[in-house]
């Protein structure tokens, strides 16, 4: 009877919170098992919000690798009230797109459907997506990708890109603009087969349309419409980022149909002529309901101008600031150019003889880590690395994580070229060196991207040398990348002086 007294005894406080503390304990830190098997770990969500208020939506992927250092290199958040598992860390990310293949189907949130965008490549998924990247890869080939007709246009469009720089005689500008114009200009060449003149109000407009679509759709407030559809459609940047949007598609809609107008089968000015004769012999054959229609045409249109434009142009511009701010790096750079290449045409065939410059261009784009994360879903349920994760499942891919992966890079969050080059100064590839993703998802325009890199940089620090405004320093300069989608330097002016 006295045990049952005391067994029946009220605890006290202490043992009360203890007994509290290890409850919660368990409920946040334990892994949920399924019937299917343990789901990843990760912090416990609040009711509706999930873990959304524990997510910076300006620099998202921060706090995702913050949490990873916490819960490990698959984890999972809740947006709202939608689960997503989080890959961090080169082993596990190339572990998923490469060597699985239930990792590589698109996820399309509630945005991208009001932008009406399943066709093409980026947000399609499916048979129709595995042929237009096979026929885009295909014909980017053909009409220049890694081939010399590319390296001819890049070079072409350095020589309007250096003018126009000249131009601004010395004073300061912020290079934004002109970057992006010379690369949109190198899509433009490749799908319509015309480059436009920087002061085309039409060009102009559409590209700067573009970018700042690019900007709007990773904003805070559309990310909160992603997670909360019916209460946040009424949010302004949705409503700038449609308006936009369907104007672009209008412009290139325009551009298109200007082709379908004047087209030769015997000669393919670009993309667009290629896929209209594909699309004319089709339907020669009687061949029904084809992949090969107008909105595939229009939407892989859009994704190689979108995709194409911010992401390099982006990246050189960092890369400019960087040789700002890093004088003793450009001078190194620019010795290298002198004694390699001298006053002559830069070639791509060069950068072999230019180990210096391609750490430093690799270093940038490390740096740069423009594509921060990516979200697929899974293809079907899968058991990754002990968890089971359920069809369906958004993926986000945590790109940043391997560019900054501790385990891979001997100083990770410091511009250090070294990584790339190995003891007697040559250049060394590094497998965590994942800007443009892996696997079947891989970016279409990578070998594009690295040429256009290579010889945009080159040719503009051959010509010029960058330094900070008047009354700026070089610690004054500020690196920070921002974003929300793709990340881009801060609005910043530099000088360009000419060399020659
Ligand atoms: C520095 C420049 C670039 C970077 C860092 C970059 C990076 C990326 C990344 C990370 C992805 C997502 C891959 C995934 O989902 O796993 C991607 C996809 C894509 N990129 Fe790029 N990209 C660049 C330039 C370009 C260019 C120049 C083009 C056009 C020719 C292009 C066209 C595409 C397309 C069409 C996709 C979608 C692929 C698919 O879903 O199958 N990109 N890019």
């Amino acid at each position: 009877m006295a045990v049952m007294d005391q067994f029946l005894q009220f605890p006290s406080t202490t043992t009360l919170l203890g007994i509290v503390g290890i409850f919660l304990a368990l409920y946040v830190f334990f892994p949920r098992i399924n019937h299917q098997g343990i789901e990843p770990p990760g912090p416990r969500p609040l009711p509706l919000f999930g873990n959304f208020l524990q997510v910076d939506l300006k620099m998202r992927y921060k706090t995702l690798h913050n949490l990873s250092k916490t819960y490990g290199p698959v984890f999972k958040v809740h947006f709202g009230t939608s689960k997503v598992v989080v890959l961090a860390g080169y082993k596990t990310i190339r572990e998923a797109l490469v060597s699985n293949s239930a990792f590589s189907v698109r996820n399309v949130p509630p945005i991208v459907k009001d932008l009406k965008l399943s066709h093409g490549i980026i947000f399609a998924n499916g048979d129709s997506w595995r042929e237009m990247r096979h026929f885009a890869l295909t014909n980017l080939r053909d009409f220049g990708m890694g081939k010399k007709a590319s390296e001819e246009q890049i070079l072409e469009e350095c020589q309007h890109l250096i003018d126009a720089i000249k131009a601004k005689d010395g004073k300061a500008f912020d290079p934004v603009k002109p970057l992006s114009h010379a690369v949109a200009n190198i899509i433009c060449s490749i799908v319509y087969g015309t480059r436009f003149d920087y002061d085309d109000t039409a060009f102009t407009s559409m590209v700067g349309r573009a970018r700042k679509n690019t900007e709007l759709i990773g904003s805070p407030s559309v990310q909160l419409y992603n997670l909360f559809p019916r209460l946040f459609g009424w949010v302004e940047a949705r409503k700038e980022l449609m308006k936009g949007a369907f104007t672009n598609r209008r412009c290139m809609k325009e551009l298109i149909q200007g082709l379908q107008d004047t087209l030769n089968p015997q000669s393919h000015r670009g993309f667009v002529d290629s896929f209209l004769v594909r699309k004319r012999q089709l339907e020669a054959s009687g061949a029904m309901n084809t992949d090969y229609n107008e909105d595939n045409l229009l939407l892989t249109v859009v994704n190689l101008f979108t995709a194409g434009t911010e992401t390099s142009s982006s990246t050189i511009k960092y890369g400019l600031l960087l040789m700002t701010k890093y004088a003793e790096i450009q001078d190194k750079v620019q010795e290298e150019l002198s004694r390699v290449v001298g006053c002559r045409q830069i070639l791509a065939q060069d950068r072999k003889n230019l180990p210096y410059t391609d750490a430093v261009i690799h270093e940038i784009q490390r740096m740069a880590n423009v594509v921060p994360s990516v979200v697929h879903q899974t293809s079907r349920d899968v058991t990754f690395q002990g968890y089971f994760i359920k069809k369906a499942t958004p993926v986000l891919i945590l790109l940043s994580s391997s560019l900054q992966d501790e385990d891979e890079w001997e100083k990770p969050g410091s511009f250090n070229p070294a990584h790339f080059l190995d003891e007697e100064g040559h250049f060394r590839k590094r497998d965590a060196f994942l800007p443009f993703s892996a696997g079947a998802r891989v970016c279409v325009g990578e070998s594009l991207a690295r040429m256009e890199l290579f010889l945009f940089f080159t040719c503009l620090l051959q010509y010029f040398r960058f330094v900070p405004p008047p009354g700026v320093t070089e610690d004054d300069l500020d690196t920070t990348m921002e974003g929300g989608f793709t990340l881009s330097p801060s609005a910043q002016e530099l000088v360009a002086i000419s060399r020659v």
